[in-house]
């Protein structure tokens, strides 16, 4: 009889397992200049594209099927995005950064962010300088590139707090997902390397878990601004609600399939709820000093901090003169 039971039990909660809440994989675009077509006045398309250089975009984002994990099988391609000297906004850092434009609240309940990215040997990021990838404005939640102990590493960060790291190497895929609670404030980490499913790396720890649904940043930060370029190449990026879909190409967002494999998670327990205040003090390290609400966070000839003291995030008040801490 107990059998039975947990094995309704577990066919109710596969029934509603994996919904794609938004759908970040580049299906939707068939050349850089369809990024373009987003802008503050016409708030189309799945990604917002405001965080770039002054060039053409064709200089930051590129599409081509070579450029996915081949085993996004729901991908027709992946996104090769470079960062060079112009590639500034706000501040000499080297920027380029897709934020979702969507409706859907992805910063309630259990979410699963999803994406994957590689690099090549070709304008290889360069270790000795420090990147934030795939960050929420509070950088609750983040991975970090050429930061110590281990700059040759993928390293994630919780609240500035390096949990995990594992060697960048060249042409390899890293497919995560950041398992974040809403609900408790707590985010873990799930990896996996080319078409292997995910699995758990990191049991759910305490965050200020927080997002108003557009500052998650699909894309890369560099502190410094020199030459020579950078190329990352990102795929799999989509948002999903339920249960983890662990497999990587199948259940993804793209292909139109809402629904997961019955994927035999055993998502431990939370064991480790540590408490947040540890992670307050440290986030301002990369990007210089917080706004405070209210205060200007950007604009034409503004050249003070970009970042806001969370929970307020910068806002396109009148863009492109003025951006301010909401
Ligand atoms: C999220 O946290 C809440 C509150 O601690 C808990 O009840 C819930 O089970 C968690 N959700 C998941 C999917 O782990
Ligand atoms: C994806 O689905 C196909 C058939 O629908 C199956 O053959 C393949 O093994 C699946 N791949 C993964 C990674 O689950």
């Amino acid at each position: 009889m107990l059998f039975k039971w947990t094995l309704l039990a577990a066919y109710s909660a596969i029934a509603q397992a994996g919904t794609v809440i938004w759908d970040g994989t580049f299906n939707n675009f068939n050349s850089p200049s369809d990024f373009d077509k987003w802008s503050w006045a016409n708030q189309v398309g799945t990604y917002q594209w405001y965080i770039h250089g002054s060039g053409a975009t064709s200089n930051y984002l590129n599409l081509d099927s070579s450029y996915k994990n081949p085993a996004q099988t729901n991908e027709k391609h992946g996104l090769k995005m470079t960062i060079d000297t112009t590639a500034t906004w706000n501040s000499q850092m080297e920027r380029a950064e897709l934020i979702p434009q969507t409706t859907a609240n992805l910063g309630t309940g259990t979410l699963f962010y999803h994406f994957s990215i590689k690099r090549s040997n070709t304008n290889a990021p360069d270790s000795s300088l420090e990147h934030q990838i795939a960050f929420f404005e509070s950088h609750f939640t983040e991975l970090k590139y050429g930061v110590s102990p281990n700059p040759t590493n993928l390293q994630w960060h919780v609240g500035g707090v390096s949990k995990w790291g594992t060697p960048f190497t060249a042409d390899t895929w890293f497919n995560f997902a950041y398992e974040i609670n809403f609900s408790a404030q707590t985010v873990g980490l799930w990896h996996s390397t080319g078409g292997n499913p995910l699995t758990k790396v990191v049991q759910n720890i305490g965050a200020s878990t927080y997002t108003n649904s557009a500052d998650f940043h699909v894309g890369v930060l560099r502190i410094v601004n020199r030459n020579p370029p950078e190329d990352w190449y990102w795929s799999g990026v989509y948002i999903e609600s339920g249960s983890i879909n662990t497999a990587i190409g199948n259940g993804s967002g793209g292909g139109g399939s809402t629904t997961t494999r019955p994927a035999t998670t055993t998502t431990a327990p939370s064991s480790t709820s540590t408490p947040t205040s540890t992670s307050t003090t440290t986030t301002t390290t990369a990007s210089g000093p917080y706004q405070t609400q209210w205060g200007q966070c950007g604009g034409t000839g503004y050249t003070g901090p970009t970042e806001c003291a969370p929970p307020a995030t910068c806002k396109a008040v009148s863009p492109p003169y003025y951006y301010q801490c909401q």
